[in-house]
């Protein structure tokens, strides 16, 4: 996650689920583990894409009218033929990541591509989505599919995208309809990828689309997302009660810059705002201050996942700042951050990876790393950065919690949203002009352990 002065969201810290989680953790097995690499066989190995950073031309999509706006892009970047999977090199990529160790692939589907107007289902999206799901499966990839990856489509923008009543149940039948047409596809359903990231970057602030830039939007976004998910999850299982639904999140670690109450104050309220208060909810239920303004009940939140992924990229250190009402009176500090010109993405932080797992672990169920990952700001960053977060990964099973899958952050360079294409984060390179691909030394490496070789220490 990356903060440019909190164009991505800032957000909180306490634990509360450390005391209100109900569920129950039970004791923790030591799983079964392959020889040499400390994570059991079985484990999910692979990497994440989104539809909208890889696809190409999605026309039809609120980010697609957003990118042509002057200014909104960093260096007047547009996504253009992405990474060209939507004409055909979904295919040969998944065979490069077949090839190179993975046994599992997250992607995501283009709703604006599926249902082109309200209620308008496109078959030819549909067919064209079927044969890259079964060309995952061909590679024998595990396919870990999330319906809605921060874009939607226009005519949703039009009515007024997350903040919009409607957009719920027009989510949830979207969701039944997809599962109808590929459950025999994929193995893992996500409904929506970091909610807090897009409520934060779109409706709280003015850097993403529909850039709203006010609190109300941004507590009406967040919330109709959460009831989303909820409704989204049940019209799933009522098509296909077998499907493991769940829900992917963004946990950025929030420390204290000093070690001084105000800072500590701080980086307890940033914490609470992006992580803590999105526990709560689907600990117990609860919507809490700042996103209802008495505490609301979301009832059945709590049963509604069937395992959660975790994003996690890097800590920020939080230094109190009294005028910074927009900002939960905190400022991010790192004195080594990933930054690029724009934003700043955290400090690298593997131990932050078992923080947030062990948080998560206290909801109960399955857990995946949905996203990690950097970009080669300098060479070598991202192979040590993959090896310490994998590391961190086997820990975290050391320690006991159930985590069942590690996809880095991404296969093949794509479109960064707002930072457009500056930010290199795949294991393989792509020259956008000839649309070939070449390997990072990062790929080799992640092929190493998931071989179970990892390198010696
Ligand atoms: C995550 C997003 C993903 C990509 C990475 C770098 O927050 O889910 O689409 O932007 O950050």
């Amino acid at each position: 996650m990356r903060s440019t002065t909190c164009s991505r969201p800032c957000r909180p810290t306490t634990d509360p689920l450390r005391d209100t989680v109900k569920r129950s953790v039970g004791t923790p097995q030591e799983p079964a583990r392959a020889r040499g690499s400390g994570f059991p066989p079985g484990f999910l190995w692979g990497a994440a894409t989104s539809s909208y950073q890889v696809e190409g031309r999605n026309e039809r999509s609120d980010w697609w009218s957003w990118e042509q706006q002057p200014g909104r892009i960093v260096g007047g970047d547009t996504s253009g033929e992405g990474a060209d999977w939507w004409r055909g090199r979904a295919e040969e990529d998944f065979s490069r990541a077949a090839a190179s160790g993975h046994n599992a692939h997250r992607l995501s589907l283009e709703w604006a591509r599926l249902e082109p107007a309200p209620g308008r289902y496109d078959r030819a999206a549909f067919a064209r989505y079927r044969e890259i799901l079964e060309a995952a499966k061909a590679a024998s990839l595990a396919v870990s599919l999330t319906l809605q990856h921060f874009t939607v489509p226009q005519w949703l923008a039009a009515r007024g995208g997350w903040t919009w009543a409607g957009v719920v149940e027009r989510f949830s039948a979207y969701a039944a309809r997809c599962v109808e047409a590929f459950s025999d596809v994929v193995d893992h359903w996500a409904t929506l990828n970091e909610p807090t990231v897009l409520a934060q970057g779109g409706y709280l602030g003015t850097r993403w689309p529909p850039g709203s830039g006010s609190f109300a939007a941004y507590r009406a976004a967040l919330v109709n997302m959460l009831r989303a998910h909820r409704e989204g999850y049940r019209a799933i299982k009522a098509v296909r009660a077998q499907a493991q639904v769940g829900l992917v999140l963004a946990m950025p670690r929030y420390e204290p810059k000093r070690a001084v109450w105000r800072d500590r104050a701080a980086a307890r309220l940033h914490d609470w705002v992006f992580n803590g208060n999105v526990l709560t909810a689907l600990a117990d239920e609860l919507l809490l201050p700042p996103f209802a303004l008495r505490p609301r009940r979301l009832e059945g939140l709590s049963q509604s996942y069937d395992w959660l992924g975790l994003n996690y990229y890097g800590r920020y250190r939080v230094r109190f700042a009294p005028l910074a009402f927009g900002a939960a009176f905190g400022r991010h500090e790192q004195t080594d951050s990933i930054r690029t010109a724009t934003s700043d993405w955290g400090e690298v932080h593997p131990e932050g990876l078992i923080h947030q797992l062990r948080r998560l672990a206290a909801l109960g169920v399955p857990l995946y790393v949905t996203e990690n990952g950097v970009f080669e700001d300098r060479p070598g960053r991202q192979v040590e950065y993959l090896d310490a977060h994998l590391e961190a990964s086997r820990r975290a099973l050391d320690e006991g919690i159930d985590v069942r899958g590690y996809f880095w952050w991404t296969l093949v360079d794509n479109f960064e949203w707002a930072e457009g294409w500056g930010t290199p984060f795949g294991m393989f390179a792509l020259d956008r002009a000839t649309q070939r691909r070449s390997p990072r030394p990062v790929a080799a490496l992640f092929e190493a352990w998931a071989k179970g070789r990892p390198p010696r220490r």
